[in-house]
């Protein structure tokens, strides 16, 4: 029986993210805009993916690139305008494609007038909005950081004689959730977007909008990365954050077809897993972040899926994703000598093959890199308050690489960040017309998901193969059709491995060719070898 809850577009759907300063530029100004996006519609339908998520391209002073908002109902003319907006939505439409945008509303900029009123008094209505405490000495009143600062996250504001609360960059001051008003505010806008026809929302770290009420330190926690010298049980994940997630639900819902899907927390799965909702009634997806974090291994991305699929709520719906704009491209992680574009062919087969949406990341598709840059380009304030320690998230944000011309094709001028070194070599038109390319491995695993249901819809059923080759099979029912099975095999090793096979008929495959018949019994993978057969 197929649940009717299957057919939501967003579980059948991959979705591609767009950093859209980054993407493609169309007036030679160096930096990606919603026109840019435009002109390369056509690009997603030949590739295959279904959805985008575009990173933020709101009226901002972009001391976050677009993650701190001065209008949340307005275009950055950086990026266009309104007008650009609805006509790349059309366009979008027409063709098919969907588009989620960024709801960043954990903080606005200081340059929001909603900010600024509030700075102003004590007595200004939008005072409460944000977060403040008294100032009475020089030490912040407790022990929370700003992430992008690496500092206290509480900045002294004369006018009011108190502290304000920022716990990214300074310019980031943090909302007041508790304030009915200002949820309001936020509620409104979230239907602005869906009035224009938004398919839904990312919503920017979802988990940390309410803070302990009685603002009490993290405990410290023993830990290398600065960040996570204390457990953020007090100025992030606190309980109160459901029925808001229950309100956005409500509203995303009265919509019809619309999709919200939350950054909840990268290092807790649990935690996201939660915020479906235990009824079905919070986020539509939580981001799952745990395949960032993984090393390349067979059996931790087994476990990390296996956990992850125990942990959802019984109706919630999985998620996979591997790379972002805020971690090192996964292409970089998993590099390994000569075999970089071998293991980005296992974990482009298992993210677009395991049960749950993918979610892809621009250029991931040609491999791209990340390569260091030198002091003097470095535009993330993560990057810059923290050199020389390379945190920073530059390397994943560079210009996508069409081809080999100037620029790579993405701008006639210098671009905002500098194109990869390798773009002449590693580009989507060299890659598009090589058969044998990663480029066109995504491809086919994206036709391969059209033409196979069990694909997307399917169980999902491990099966026992050795500790360096992750197995599974997909089965799905369908009236017509009886019952389709199809079984993926990747070898994680640059060894040869040895494995059990069901008969069946080779779909694709980095060695046997689609449509070779395989026999059952024990079969020789090759190094990184993928391969996918059909039983039906
Ligand atoms: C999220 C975004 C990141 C941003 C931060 C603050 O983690 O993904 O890019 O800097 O929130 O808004
Ligand atoms: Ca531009």
């Amino acid at each position: 029986m197929i649940d009717r809850r299957d057919s939501y577009w967003w579980k059948q759907a991959v979705f591609y993210q767009v950093y859209p300063r980054s993407f493609k530029d169309s007036n030679a100004d160096g930096i990606g805009d919603l026109r840019g996006i435009q002109d390369k519609l056509d690009y997603f339908r030949e590739l295959g993916v279904d959805a985008l998520w575009i990173s933020p391209f709101f009226k901002s002073p972009m001391k976050d690139f677009g993650y701190d908002i001065s209008d949340y109902k307005d275009v950055d003319p950086i990026f266009g305008n309104l007008a650009d907006f609805l006509s790349l939505l059309e366009a979008a439409h027409e063709r098919g494609l969907r588009i989620v945008i960024d709801l960043v509303v954990n903080h606005s900029s200081d340059e929001h007038p909603w900010f600024k009123a509030a700075r102003s008094s004590r007595t200004d209505p939008k005072h409460d909005w944000y977060l403040w405490k008294p100032k009475t000495g020089r030490r912040p009143p407790n022990n929370w950081i700003s992430l992008f600062e690496q500092r206290s996250a509480w900045y002294p504001n004369e006018a009011t004689g108190e502290w304000y609360l920022a716990t990214f960059t300074r310019n980031q001051p943090e909302f007041n959730w508790r304030n009915p008003e200002l949820r309001e505010a936020i509620y409104d806008a979230t239907r602005f977007w869906l009035d224009l026809g938004a398919d839904g929302f990312r919503m920017d770290v979802a988990t940390a909008y309410f803070k302990d009420a009685e603002f009490r330190s993290n405990p410290f926690s023993f830990n290398l990365v600065p960040n996570l010298l204390q457990h953020h049980i007090y100025d992030r994940n606190r309980p109160e954050i459901f029925g808001v997630f229950k309100d956005f639900r409500a509203i995303a819902d009265s919509y019809g077809d619309r999709m919200l899907i939350g950054e909840t927390h990268g290092l807790d799965p649990g935690l996201a897993a939660s915020c479906h909702g235990s009824d079905d009634d919070g986020l539509h997806m939580a981001f799952n972040f745990d395949f960032l974090y993984r090393r390349w291994s067979a059996r931790l991305f087994r476990e990390s899926a296996e956990r992850w699929y125990k942990l959802l709520p019984s109706r919630a719906w999985p998620n996979f994703t591997l790379s972002n704009h805020d971690q090192p491209r996964h292409y970089y992680r998993y590099r390994s000598g000569r075999h970089a574009d071998e293991r980005a062919r296992v974990t482009a087969t298992m993210l677009l093959c395991l049960r749950g949406t993918p979610f892809l990341y621009y250029g991931e598709e040609i491999g791209m890199n990340c390569e260091q840059l030198p002091r003097a380009y470095l535009r993330d304030p993560l990057g810059v308050a923290t050199w020389p320690l390379r945190i920073g998230r530059d390397p994943e944000r560079t210009p996508m690489q069409w081809d080999d011309t100037l620029n790579a094709g993405f701008s006639p001028v210098q671009p905002w960040l500098p194109v990869n070194t390798d773009y002449r070599r590693k580009n989507v038109a060299t890659q598009k017309s090589d058969p044998a390319s990663l480029w066109n491995w995504y491809a086919a695993l994206l036709r391969l998901r059209k033409s196979q249901p069990a694909l997307v819809t399917g169980t999902l059923t491990w099966l026992d193969a050795p500790p360096e080759v992750m197995a599974w099979r997909r089965s799905e029912r369908r009236q017509s059709e009886g019952k389709q099975n199809l079984e993926v095999y990747l070898n994680f090793s640059g060894k040869p491995e040895a494995i059990n096979i069901s008969a069946g008929i080779v779909l694709q495959g980095t060695r046997l060719p689609p449509g070779q018949a395989v026999s059952a019994g024990r079969c020789v993978l090759g190094p990184y070898e993928v391969l996918i057969i059909s039983q039906s």
